[in-house]
């Protein structure tokens, strides 16, 4: 599992692991977004709570991860859960399906940098690549074809990151035998070599 506050780098880290371990990634944000975009009754009504950066609320969200868990090719490949769970309650509900992580990474990173990680970010439709304006710039070419999430502005991240703040200790309470805390300040590569060295120490607990 994967956490972090909005724009902390779980996306860009996501990338990076499935490369290097073949997990199957699933984001639930990715996951809400498609059901927005195809305007499915899940979509419809992630749609207010996700332009407001509050949680969707549980009935949308918890049926959606378990039955994506339990796909044929998640159970091959194993596992790679980004942003969630999100509060105790959804802790709560994939403990009792028994799934628990082998790791729980949790990426940190002052709010105060976090603003302009959200501001900044692009990403590429054609490639799913993540771009930063600053951090990451995207090569000219493409640049015309990137786009910016709606939820993507410093107003909406403000209180995505108090939704973050809210809930996050409740969280790590499940899951305190797994925690690693990765400083995630560092440069995205960097990053990644933590991220490596907790994965590759996890002491593996699930089948
Ligand atoms: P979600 O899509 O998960 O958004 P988020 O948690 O806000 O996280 P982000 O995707 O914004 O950031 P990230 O950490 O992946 O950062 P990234 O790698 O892109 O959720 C969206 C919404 O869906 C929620 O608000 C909620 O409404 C709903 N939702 C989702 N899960 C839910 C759940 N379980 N229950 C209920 N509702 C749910 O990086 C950000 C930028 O920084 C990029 O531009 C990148 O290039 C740059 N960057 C990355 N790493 C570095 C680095 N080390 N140094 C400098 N720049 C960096």
């Amino acid at each position: 599992m994967i956490a972090g506050a909005p724009a902390a780098g779980k996306g860009t880290q996501c990338a990076k692991i499935v490369d290097k371990y073949g997990l199957v990634h699933i984001s639930v944000g990715d996951l809400l977004r498609a059901e927005v975009a195809a305007g499915t009754p899940a979509g419809k009504k992630a749609k207010s709570f996700m332009d407001n950066g509050d949680l969707v609320p549980n009935e949308v969200v918890v049926e959606m991860v378990k039955n994506k868990l339990g796909e044929d090719a998640v159970q091959q490949n194993g596992w790679l859960l980004d942003g969630y769970p999100r509060s105790g309650e959804q802790a709560e509900a994939i403990e009792k399906e028994g799934i628990r992580p082998d790791v729980f990474l949790l990426i940190n990173v002052p709010d105060e940098l976090l603003i302009d990680r959200v501001v900044g970010r692009r990403s590429d439709p054609e490639t799913g690549e993540i771009y930063h304006l600053t951090f990451k710039p995207p090569p000219p070419e493409i640049v015309p074809r990137l786009v910016q999430r709606s939820d993507d502005t410093e107003e909406k991240a403000v209180n995505r990151l108090r939704t973050y703040h809210a809930n996050v200790d409740a969280v790590i309470g499940y899951y305190k035998e797994q925690l690693v805390e990765i400083d995630g300040t560092q440069s995205m590569d960097e990053v990644f070599a933590s991220i490596q060295k907790a994965i590759d120490n996890a002491k593996v607990v699930a089948a």
